[in-house]
């Protein structure tokens, strides 16, 4: 079954008009279909444009397609098109992650051929594409095929970057004795030559290192990565499959990378494989709110037939040698009536919430060490425990009946004042931290539709809390 550009756009307009109440108002999400990574983010003829890997006849991880939206004020989106088909030979089980670059004023993609063969033996192609007014994706050729000697063929998700006038391209590769890597090629006259695999001092991290993105701060490289293949800590790499970057100097001449610690971007259960963009000067990310292998976690197969949405925009900042998220300023447009209240001197507090809301809470922590603030939908509860003795936070979405469930942890001071901006959308959250220093992304899927309530509870009174949403 292959629908045609009408059939296509009227299933997306007819999918648009039906009001599920799992459906995100301010997340972007397809009407159906399976999606994951943002893909080829860029700012390209006024608009930031949005590709992502969609799978629209199902809700299976199979028929990569890449979809497309643009906007100009992440708000107002297109009309989601299907920009790029798995319909050639070297694509034909997928059009894979993969980045968008400008040159010479045309938008070009360079995205990963999946191939499984007869016998099931995977090739990659890295693939270079051309965008059409529309949206769609013209290809063009294939730049990379198959991948160097002593790799396997997991290796995919080019990310092309420019370094003074010559052009690079890295990528995410499995050695042969399978370990996580990345590769850096570098185009001459054309044509791309490996320039080498980059050394770096994480010799023993995972097995895949998936979706590279390389991001330059004043006189720093940031390189973000996905790697497969971590332990669970107490503190960290909580999910299946985690997301971080290090920052220091990545020498292109020679494939090495000096860097620091590897720190996780997010510490909730749903995010993975963002994508960065640059434009006039802002680094804006944008993540995929799921988690590869984990689709039992998401209801709205059976109950909507979607999954899966992409995090709000999120700015990075690198401060105090770590970057700092913060929800792009464009989504304070979406603020409609404010309600603020302030509870002194008490250790509990509640109020009704809207069904979507941005909150900010704002706790003076006063004689208290455990705070414990959680969103009830009706009997159902999604609990945040900050604990100011272990200078950690803790979500519990063991209270939700529905989807996944479980803990994570991580550290977090709140040198007195707790402080959190949240994003409600109808399953998605997203918390910031601190003023952006942590980051989670949490969906949920509340059985029935009710008026949210936020409740505050603590161990001893805190000076004061203020809530703004
Ligand atoms: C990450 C990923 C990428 C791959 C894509 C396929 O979620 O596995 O490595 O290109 O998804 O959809």
């Amino acid at each position: 079954m292959v629908w045609t550009k009408e059939e296509f756009s009227a299933k997306v307009r007819a999918g648009q008009q039906i009001k599920h109440p799992w459906k995100n108002a301010f997340h972007l999400e397809m009407p159906f279909g399976l999606i994951n990574d943002p893909n080829g983010l860029s700012f390209y003829q006024g608009k930031y444009q949005i590709f992502y890997q969609w799978n629209p006849y199902g809700c299976e991880h199979k028929q990569k397609h890449w979809g497309h939206v643009a906007t100009s004020d992440f708000i107002h989106y297109t009309e989601p098109v299907l920009a790029m088909k798995p319909d050639c030979w070297f694509d034909k089980d997928g059009c894979y992650t993969g980045c968008a670059f400008t040159e010479n004023e045309e938008l070009h993609v360079v995205y990963t051929g999946n191939v499984r063969t007869e016998t099931m033996e995977r090739q990659s192609y890295q693939c270079l594409a051309k965008a059409e007014a529309d949206g769609t994706l013209s290809k063009e050729k294939i730049l990379i095929e198959r991948q160097p000697a002593g790799y396997t063929a997991h290796f995919r998700d080019p990310y092309v970057f420019f370094r003074g006038n010559k052009k690079y391209l890295l990528a995410g590769i499995q050695t042969e004795n399978l370990a996580g890597r990345l590769v850096l090629y570098r185009e001459t006259a054309g044509k791309w030559e490996l320039v080498g695999e980059i050394a770096t001092d994480f010799n023993a991290m995972g097995y895949m290192w998936e979706c590279p993105n390389i991001l330059h701060f004043r006189d720093e490289d940031v390189i973000v990565f996905s790697p497969q293949g971590l332990k669970a800590e107490r503190y960290q790499y909580q999910n299946l499959y985690q997301t971080g970057y290090a920052i220091g100097t990545l020498d292109t001449e020679k494939a090495v990378f000096s860097h620091g610690k590897f720190t996780e971007l997010d510490h909730g259960f749903d995010f993975y494989a963002p994508q960065v963009m640059e434009h006039e000067g802002r680094k804006l990310l944008l993540g995929w709110m799921g988690m590869p292998e984990r689709d039992a976690e998401y209801p709205t197969r059976e109950n909507g037939g979607w999954m899966f949405s992409l995090t709000i925009p999120r700015e990075l900042v690198l401060k105090n040698h770590k970057i700092y998220q913060y929800p792009a300023v464009e989504l304070e447009k979406l603020r409609q009536k404010e309600q603020s209240s302030v509870a002194k001197g008490a250790h509990s507090w509640e109020q009704v919430l809207p069904r979507q809301a941005e909150i900010e809470l704002r706790i003076c922590l006063g004689k208290a060490k455990k705070i414990a603030y959680a969103f009830y939908f009706g009997a159902e509860r999604l609990v945040f425990i900050y604990d100011d003795t272990e200078k950690s936070m803790v979500i519990n979405r063991t209270g939700m009946k529905l989807g996944g469930r479980g803990i994570r942890r991580f550290k977090l001071d709140c040198k007195g004042e707790l402080h959190v901006r949240i994003f409600m959308d109808r399953t998605a959250m997203e918390c910031f931290f601190q003023q952006g220093e942590e980051a989670a992304a949490i969906l949920y899927f509340p059985e029935k539709e009710c008026v949210p309530e936020l409740s505050v509870q603590a161990d001893e009174d805190w000076n004061q809390l203020t809530c703004k949403c």
